[in-house]
């Protein structure tokens, strides 16, 4: 299994409940393959791991959305966005920059512009960046968003790609997001702290992921605590919830044993200098 194709599964996972996620356009990226691997995974690693993918992507929806209709930002760069369909679930005058790596991006591209001609989804302003957080990057991404107008307040997002990169590339995709930012611009972010370790359901994730030779940048997966965030200097957490939190609010019914339950914490970070 490729890194990119967990994308596939989180897609996937999107589509299973719509009325959670409000992702109605997920579905159009299943394929017969991915349903394989979410069954086993669903099966081997948690029951609950396709309804924690829609509460942490309505999450970020809600958010920018609300973000927008503030007029607090009105760009949006994913960074590592796989399938994600935010540009067709929020307000068309959003621009969106995807960043992923650059099979990813070629990929998504060809069948984004194919269903838009389609008419299978709405036109957006959209541009794809292929880059590898695991290499040097920041120049040549610095470059491509020299295009834009930078008068846009951005909204940056890292959604299910922390786990995937070691501790100095988590530190320096934040110090390049401060580098990029404007005073004012927000940050989504997602990642497992410290205490998923002791959960079985972990071991079970890593194990899935080891049975399926998924190639990583390192054979052990990154949990971060609060404190990565908190001591970021340039920014402030403006809200921390997980998906037992934002569950509540949406009036979500957990099904799982909690300890069985992938839980993630979803961050939100405000640019202040
Ligand atoms: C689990 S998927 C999540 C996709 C999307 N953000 C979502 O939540 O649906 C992880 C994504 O991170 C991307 N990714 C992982 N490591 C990366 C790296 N070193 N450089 C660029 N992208 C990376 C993968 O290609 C994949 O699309």
């Amino acid at each position: 299994m490729k890194v990119h194709e967990t994308a596939f599964m989180t897609s996937m996972f999107r589509a299973m409940d719509e009325t959670l996620s409000k992702d109605v356009f997920s579905k159009l990226w299943n394929n017969q393959k991915t349903k394989v691997w979410v069954d086993a995974y669903l099966n081997e690693v948690s029951s609950e791991e396709a309804k924690t993918h829609c509460v942490r992507n309505r999450f970020f929806l809600e958010r920018i959305s609300q973000l927008y209709h503030e007029k607090q930002v009105d760009r949006v760069i994913n960074f590592g966005s796989g399938f994600s369909m935010y540009p067709f679930l929020l307000n068309k005058s959003i621009q969106h920059i995807e960043i992923d790596k650059p099979e990813v991006i070629d990929y998504k591209k060809d069948k984004i512009s194919d269903w838009i001609s389609k008419g299978k989804l709405p036109l957006r302003d959209i541009h794809f960046i292929g880059a590898d957080f695991s290499k040097d990057y920041e120049e040549y991404i610095l470059s491509e968003l020299k295009a834009f107008k930078s008068k846009r307040h951005t909204f940056i997002l890292l959604e299910g790609v922390l786990f995937f990169l070691n501790k100095s590339q988590a530190n320096r995709i934040f110090d390049f997001f401060n580098k990029i930012q404007k005073k004012g611009d927000f940050i989504g972010s997602v990642s497992f702290d410290d205490s998923i370790q002791k959960k079985k359901a972990f071991a079970r994730l890593q194990n899935f992921f080891l049975s399926k030779n998924l190639t990583t940048t390192k054979g052990d997966y990154l949990t971060l605590n609060n404190d990565f965030y908190k001591n970021r200097t340039s920014y402030s957490v403006i809200e921390n919830k997980d998906y037992f939190d934002y569950s509540k609010e949406l009036d979500n019914t957990i099904n799982t044993n909690a300890t069985d339950i992938l839980n993630e914490n979803f961050y939100l970070l405000e640019k202040q200098n």
